[in-house]
């Protein structure tokens, strides 16, 4: 008979993440109680913010030692078990790294009919949507600004980028190493990309952004926010969405210039969530869907098979080993 393939995390991590921080574990497929439904995993969002899970509550619940590893994907439903959802329905859900989960049926949303289902992770999902919000609701881009985008090769960076071109913006990107910045710049259309390994990023920007940065992306935080900071125009705007460098063990690095620079440069830094902005949902993936149809928006996706591969992947993803959106398809 099948099994329950889970992958648990026994002990979290007080440094970097590990494989060796997983476990695997067979298990029996569990019965749905009263009002759940049974569903098997199809494919998993490998997300950075999976590491920042762990390090305790954020907006969401923090992952505890022991726990079925926490994440977020597009299932099939095996036993509607009386809801109104019917066998062989794709959903989205969170039922952790597991091949089978039971969950509340309320706690489950209808995947819309589209092909392939992996862009209702990637671009069509919460990746698309938070570059989209994030640029146009908190950056408020304007055609003819300069745009600086962290994280640029990464699964919201690399879509930042080209929601900024297609807005009239110059976008210069930062990443890490010379490949992935000729990747950036070659292939996905950056004006011009940094590799902030390569040190001394702030004279960097100072020399690529020759008039300044006006909307700064930030999804690493740490120096490179600090290094953006110093750089930005008056009344710049500083998009704080995340912080992928102060995830993985790393101890918590400035940035210097707070407030001094904000209230000097009338800037405005503003963090956001990507379901803050559920009104503009539609509008987000209908301008999306528009530039896919015209082939102005490319797609980069990575997806690795095999539910066992998830550590590897997620580990891999905080490396930088992914361009575009990492995803593991389980089934
Ligand atoms: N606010 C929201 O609603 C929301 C939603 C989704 C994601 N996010 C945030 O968006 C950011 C990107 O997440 P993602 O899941 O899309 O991951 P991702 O960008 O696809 O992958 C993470 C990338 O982070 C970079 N990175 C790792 N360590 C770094 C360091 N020390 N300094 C600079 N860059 C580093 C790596 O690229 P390099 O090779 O360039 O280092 C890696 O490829 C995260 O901060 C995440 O929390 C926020």
């Amino acid at each position: 008979m099948t099994k329950n393939i889970q992958i648990t995390i026994p002990e979290l991590p007080s440094g970097k993440l590990t494989e060796s921080h997983f476990k695997l574990i067979e298990g029996e497929i569990p019965s749905p109680q009263k009002n759940q439904v049974l569903l098997k995993n199809i494919m998993l969002s490998i997300d950075a913010a999976n590491r920042a899970w762990m390090q305790g509550a954020t907006y969401r619940q923090a992952i505890e030692p022991g726990d079925v590893m926490h994440g977020y994907g597009i299932c099939s439903v095996v036993d509607p078990n009386g809801s109104h959802f019917k066998k062989g329905d794709f959903v989205f859900a969170e039922i952790g790294w597991q091949t089978y989960g039971v969950i509340s049926a309320t706690e489950i949303t209808a995947c819309p009919d589209h092909k392939p289902l992996s862009h209702l992770l990637s671009v069509l999902g919460i990746a698309g949507k938070t570059a989209h919000h994030g640029l146009v609701q908190i950056g408020k881009i304007k055609e003819g600004e300069t745009l600086l985008v962290s994280g640029a090769a990464g699964s919201v960076g690399n879509l930042v980028g080209q929601i900024g071109k297609l807005k009239g913006a110059k976008v210069i990107g930062i990443a890490g190493g010379q490949e992935k910045c000729d990747w950036l710049v070659n292939e996905v259309g950056f004006d011009a990309c940094l590799d902030y390994k390569a040190g001394k990023l702030g004279k960097a920007i100072a020399q690529t952004c020759d008039k300044g940065v006006d909307v700064y992306f930030d999804n690493v935080g740490g120096n490179i926010l600090q290094s953006a900071l110093f750089n930005m125009n008056q009344r710049g705007r500083i998009v704080c969405c995340g912080a992928v460098s102060l995830y993985d063990g790393q101890s918590l690095a400035g940035p210097v210039g707070i407030p001094g620079l904000i209230v000097v440069k009338r800037l405005k830094m503003e963090g956001f969530i990507v379901f803050d902005f559920p009104e503009k949902d539609v509008e987000a993936e209908n301008e999306i869907k528009t530039w896919i149809e015209r082939g102005e928006l490319k797609i980069y996706e990575d997806i690795i098979t095999g539910l066992s591969e998830a550590p590897k992947a997620l580990v891999g993803l905080l490396n930088g080993e992914n361009r575009g959106k990492r995803m593991v398809e389980v089934t």
